[in-house]
């Protein structure tokens, strides 16, 4: 059995539960401090990051959001692990120059990002939460009116919603729509089972959700024409960021009435102002950026990291490693 003093240590500064952390304290002497847990919010900046490193004489370093740059690639590690699936909070290409592997975790929140998708489109649909206000206010007889009056929808069994995007999320919430008697079409030029353009499904579906990831192709992609190209009262869902869509052109087709209503996960700078005409909008739904914040995406990412450098310490090439060419 290796001595302890042979065995890798980790510092972890991301949440780590589950299988992953079980398989990485079998591997290794195991600090675990994740970030989640700190209040006020800690995000340690590559130097704060170097010199935790140091404290801890760590070989290994596991992060989440943590700035894996500079100074922290001149120690001697024996791997990174970035629980993202893109790793944009490590500099890979500094970490590749010395030879220091790097895993990532994709599709970890895949399915909680595909249950927040289905939960806003139930909630637009139905009118759950303005529902909700008005219990809270009151206001269950309002103007002359009963709630049946005020709160009459569409079912969604048999009518289409149109997935842009077929990655990991749009996958994960595909069957979940099916599984709502939903007919499924999709748009993503890079994937063979999409079934739709973008123009062809923006036609067709009676809600749209976009998942594609935020690249110089997709940013700005539903903008006013493609709006005024969606059925009336269609429901547009975004879970993804809110960069591929053009938020004025959104808001003017939520005003006209051109489209029925929308749910968003994300805002530019992560921050919508309270006087932004979206609250005000009683057939809008909005979250804070929380489709992945599930205990299951921790678990997702603690196994697949924790997997990935079982295999990078026995000598083989995982999957989830970022730059392969470390090991030739
Ligand atoms: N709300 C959250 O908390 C949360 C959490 C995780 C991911 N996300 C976001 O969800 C999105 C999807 O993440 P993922 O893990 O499925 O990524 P992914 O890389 O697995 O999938 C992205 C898909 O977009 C497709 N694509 C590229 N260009 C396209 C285009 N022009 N039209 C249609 N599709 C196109 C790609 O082919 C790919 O299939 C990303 O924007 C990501 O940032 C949000």
């Amino acid at each position: 059995m290796t001595a302890v003093a042979d065995r890798p240590k980790a510092l972890v500064t991301a949440p780590f539960r589950g299988e992953g952390l079980d398989t990485l304290r079998d591997l290794a002497d195991v600090v675990l401090d994740p970030w989640i847990d700190q209040q006020p919010l800690r995000l340690y900046d590559a130097d704060q990051l170097a010199a935790r490193i140091d404290a801890e004489d760590a070989d290994v370093v596991i992060v989440e959001t943590d700035s894996v740059k500079g100074p922290v690639l001149e120690r001697p590690l024996l791997a990174i692990g970035s629980c993202r699936g893109d790793p944009n909070n490590v500099d890979v290409e500094a970490a590749t120059a010395r030879g220091i592997p790097v895993l990532r975790a994709p599709g970890r929140n895949a399915d909680a990002v595909a249950e927040l998708a289905v939960a806003l489109l139930l909630a637009v649909n139905r009118g759950v939460v303005a529902a909700d206000a008005d219990v809270r206010a009151g206001e269950v007889y309002r103007d002359g009116t009963i709630p049946y009056q005020r709160f009459r929808a569409r079912q969604l069994a048999g009518r289409t919603v149109g997935l842009v995007g077929l990655g990991a999320v749009g996958r994960a919430a595909r069957w979940r729509f099916e599984g709502l008697g939903m007919r499924v079409i999709a748009s993503d030029p890079y994937a063979d089972d999409a079934t739709h353009t973008l123009d062809d499904l923006l036609a067709e579906a009676d809600a749209v959700s976009m998942h594609p990831m935020v690249t110089p192709e997709t940013t700005g992609m539903i903008g006013a024409p493609q709006f005024e190209r969606m059925k009336k009262g269609a429901v547009y869902l975004n879970t993804a960021r809110a960069a591929l869509h053009d938020t004025d052109a959104l808001v003017a087709a939520l005003q006209r009435g051109t489209i029925g209503g929308a749910g968003l996960d994300h805002f530019e700078g992560e921050h919508l102002p309270v006087e932004h005409p979206l609250v005000g909008m009683s057939n809008v739904v909005l979250t804070p950026h929380i489709g992945g914040a599930t205990y299951d995406t921790e678990a997702n990412h603690s196994k697949l990291i924790a997997d990935g450098l079982a295999e990078l310490l026995a000598g083989g090439k995982p999957d989830n490693l970022v730059n392969p060419e470390v090991l030739t």
